[in-house]
């Protein structure tokens, strides 16, 4: 129940962070726009995955993404990051194409993962539908 909870607050941020950040607020109100890879994961992954990325089980599992060989694939990681799946909700409409790449890069890069090459915001926007 807690974590149901809990992924119901993330989500809400989700849907309500970008609209919130459109507008400008009364000095320093205003959310905090993430902007590097690690504070979007911080920002949007990490209740769910859990800071060191090891992932949980309880009432829901939220696999590990920390030595997880599947991030390898980078078209893998964008299309969980954009669509979601089963328990995970999709980012698309929270996230810009940049932030996706930075965010695919850190995770790829970090967590025990040694995927060097970059993600490029032009592949997530190959992605998004037109
Ligand atoms: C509300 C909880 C939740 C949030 C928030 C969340 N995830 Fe997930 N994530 C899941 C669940 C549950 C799965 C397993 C989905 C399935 O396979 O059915 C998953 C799966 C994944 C996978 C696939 C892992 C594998 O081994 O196949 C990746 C990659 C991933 N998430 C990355 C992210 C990133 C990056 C973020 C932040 C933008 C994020 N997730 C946010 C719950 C979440």
């Amino acid at each position: 129940m807690r974590v149901r909870l809990f992924a119901f607050a993330v989500l809400a941020l989700a849907v309500a962070a970008p609209s919130l950040a459109d507008e400008p607020g009364p000095g320093g109100s205003k959310p905090p726009v993430p902007k590097t890879g690690e504070e979007v994961y911080r920002m949007y992954c990490q209740a769910c995955h859990m800071a060191d990325a090891a992932g949980a089980s309880g009432a829901g599992t939220f696999p590990a993404l920390a030595r997880n060989e599947r991030l390898g694939t980078a078209a893998y990681a964008i299309y969980m990051v954009e669509n979601g799946k089963g328990g995970m909700p999709g980012f698309r409409s929270a996230l810009t194409p940049v932030q996706v790449a930075d965010l695919v890069t850190y995770l790829r890069t970090h967590f025990g993962n040694e995927y060097r090459e970059p993600v490029t915001a032009a592949e997530v926007e190959a992605m998004r539908p037109h």
